[in-house]
């Protein structure tokens, strides 16, 4: 026997699907007729109430009203807590060819960072010091000199330069480039975990659910090569205690990296003029040919 209130429901639901069916643009008539169906679907699987519903609009008012125009960007992290940035990325690289896999942005990016030298120190306030280094190559293994690498990672607090209105700007990012050999490197200081910010709706989803808001270390990279395809992606330190359980799903494999203790003495503290005990990483690019 039919249910009369599932069929008004379906009646609903076709009846709003329908009427974006003279959407001009042909990709987006599919997406908001699919976006409507699921968005339905979900509602009527679910039994969403009136309660649940207008709390939910309240959460996503609150979310956007958590944005500002310099650093905040709470949608962001709403989307990265669940896993939909990561989901868009795969489906963004579905038949990927060999090249450096991608990850996440998140919200603290700042362009127009200041270009500095090969080897140049980024931390402008001292801590644990740290060395990463390696090529950019094109996907047949060529070096690619005068790549671009725009990095930014958090201080020893877990704040980003811009977040954290204490640091000096520009600390903990900068703009690299490649030198004839495809080679960078770049002084810092030895990334940490830290928690992603909790002060808005997002932290408060988090702790309803249960779940910590912990984001392994790492550095951010934003690549770029005339000819290729920007590539945005991290290099995590390999034995954060976080690698595995990653707040917003960033983690792959292929971009772990050890950071080796190194001697104030050793030839690579002489080369870039290191004088104390550091961490040394290495991790190599490969970009792809752009379409
Ligand atoms: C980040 O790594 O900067 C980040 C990524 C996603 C959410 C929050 C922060
Ligand atoms: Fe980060």
């Amino acid at each position: 026997m039919s249910n009369p209130e599932i069929a008004s429901e379906r009646e609903i639901t076709d009846r709003a699907v329908s009427s974006f069916a003279h959407t001009p643009d042909a990709r987006l008539r599919f997406v908001l007729q699919k976006l409507v169906a699921h968005l339905h679907r979900f509602a009527s699987e679910v039994e969403l109430s009136d309660a649940e519903w207008s709390k939910a609009i309240e959460f996503l008012t609150a979310t956007g009203q958590k944005c500002d125009d310099v650093v905040r960007q709470e949608f962001i992290l709403l989307s990265d807590v669940l896993g939909l940035s990561m989901l868009v990325d795969a489906i963004e690289h579905r038949n990927g060819v060999e090249a450096t896999e991608s990850t996440v942005f998140g919200p603290f990016y700042i362009a127009g960072m200041p270009y500095r030298e090969y080897g140049e120190n980024m931390a402008l306030v001292p801590g644990s010091a740290s060395l990463i280094t390696g090529h950019v190559r094109d996907a047949a293994g060529n070096p690619l000199p005068g790549a671009t690498l725009d990095v930014w990672q958090t201080a020893e607090n877990g704040q980003y330069s811009g977040q954290d209105i204490t640091q000096p700007h520009g600390n903990l990012r900068g703009r690299y480039r490649t030198d004839e050999l495809g080679r960078y490197a770049i002084r810092s200081v030895v990334p940490v975990s830290y928690p992603i910010p909790t002060d808005g709706p997002v932290g408060q989803l988090l702790q309803a659910a249960g779940r910590h808001p912990w984001r392994p270390a790492h550095l951010h990279f934003m690549l770029d090569a005339p000819g290729h395809r920007r590539l945005v992606t991290h290099v995590f330190n390999d034995d954060d205690p976080y690698i595995e359980s990653d707040a917003v799903f960033g983690v792959k494999d292929s971009l772990r990296a050890v950071y080796q203790p190194c001697r104030a003495g050793d030839p690579l503290a002489e080369q870039f003029d290191i004088g104390t005990d550091f961490r040394h990483a290495s991790f190599d690019f490969t970009l792809e040919t752009a379409a």
